[in-house]
């Protein structure tokens, strides 16, 4: 019986193995075009990407950020493209499309991640604020698949969604609307696309220290606004490092995955939803009465919120974050770290050993 188990045992780890091994999807010589891949988690990917053997493309609206992240995966040995493009515009994502595809002769690897964040109770939020979430959190990662899906064949479509897509929080209306849209549009390409043979891995994260809490959007009573949400966003246990994220994430397509929740807290958060939604709606109303009530301030950008509520104690708080920010081209040129390499694991190491 003991002998039955284990050879039953050894062949289940054997066909898992198999398994892994046919879905795995090398990267070297890959193409791939990172949308927001100017800073935050794109520029992460972009470095993750380039550094196990994929060219890169990378666009944003703001060119000289674009110009620094180049500069930057350029100096880790990686090729790069950078292209100025406004994700809201259709005609300017097809030209940066077909741009990539001049530029590297092909195109295998497409990453929806560029992303705005409007923080504001519903009374302070108008319709722009809406449109502009759905146009680039929705809309584009459409658009952008629509114009890169000739040159897919074999290839990855990567979307980052969100918790927010899952699960909609308060004082982040626009972004949860959209960001459920994103979700649903990625698990039914997912679904659709498998007679294409392109695989689409949707990406639903938790929070992260990417640096962006400065570079988001605040109204009504901004400071305070900025002040709750960068104090989440920059806790160790609630959110991840962001280097740790695009591992994982990089990881993910390599394995031939569909799906990645990242943070246990998105899990955990995630599947409560799934089984009792009416007691996740409740702690949802209760975390709405101690946010900021309704204020009279129309949209403020992070750095003018930071600097209001930039006391001691905050700026404590949000250290993590901060750093983040300093070393992902969050912040203006003056405020700027080094650009770290990125911590090869021990399996990336392995392989450019090898070459
Ligand atoms: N940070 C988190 O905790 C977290 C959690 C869950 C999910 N996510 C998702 O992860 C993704 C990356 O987040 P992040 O924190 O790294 O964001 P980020 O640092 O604010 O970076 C956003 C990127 O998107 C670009 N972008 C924004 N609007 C654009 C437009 N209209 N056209 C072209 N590019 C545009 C930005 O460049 P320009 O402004 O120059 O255009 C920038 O490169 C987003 O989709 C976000 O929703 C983040």
């Amino acid at each position: 019986m003991r002998q039955r188990l284990a050879l039953l045992g050894l062949a289940a780890a054997a066909t898992g193995y198999a398994v892994r091994r046919a879905r795995r999807y090398p990267l070297r010589d890959r193409v791939a075009l990172i949308t927001g891949g100017s800073r935050g988690l794109g520029l992460l990917l972009a470095r993750e990407l380039g550094v196990r053997g994929c060219r890169v493309a990378v666009c944003a609206r703001n060119g000289d950020e674009l110009r620094r992240a180049v500069t930057d995966l350029r100096a880790l040995g990686i090729t790069a493209h950078g292209i100025t493009c406004d994700l809201r515009d259709r005609d300017q994502i097809r030209a940066m499309v077909a741009e990539t595809a001049d530029y590297f002769d092909g195109l295998d690897i497409v990453v929806n991640n560029a992303g705005i964040i409007h923080s504001a109770p519903l009374d302070a939020l108008g319709e722009t604020e809406f449109d502009d979430a759905m146009r680039i959190m929705f809309w584009a990662p459409l658009w952008v698949f629509q114009e890169a899906r000739p040159h897919l064949k074999g290839g990855v479509l990567v979307n980052i969604t969100s918790v927010g897509g899952k699960i909609s929080p308060p004082h982040l209306l626009p972004y949860a609307c959209a960001k459920f849209a994103h979700v649903g549009l990625s698990e039914g390409l997912d679904a659709e696309l498998v007679r294409d043979n392109i695989r689409v891995l949707t990406v639903v994260p938790g929070l992260m220290r990417t640096g962006s809490t400065r570079r988001a959007n605040y109204a009504g009573n901004a400071a305070l606004e900025y002040a709750w949400f960068s104090l989440l966003a920059g806790t160790p246990l609630v959110s991840m490092s962001a280097a740790r994220a695009a591992r994982r994430i990089v990881d993910a397509i390599e394995d031939g995955r569909h799906h990645l929740t990242l943070t246990p807290l998105a899990r955990v958060a995630t599947a409560a939803h799934g089984i009792a939604p009416g007691f996740t709606q409740g702690v949802l109303r209760t975390v709405n009465r101690i946010l900021p009530g309704p204020g009279t301030e129309g949209p403020t950008v992070g750095f003018e919120a930071a600097s209001r509520a930039d006391q001691w104690g905050m700026r404590f708080l949000t250290w993590f974050n901060d750093r983040a920010g300093r070393d992902l081209n969050q912040m203006p040129e003056a405020g700027r770290a080094p650009v770290p390499k990125p911590r090869t694991r021990r399996r990336t190491l392995r392989r450019r050993t090898r070459r």
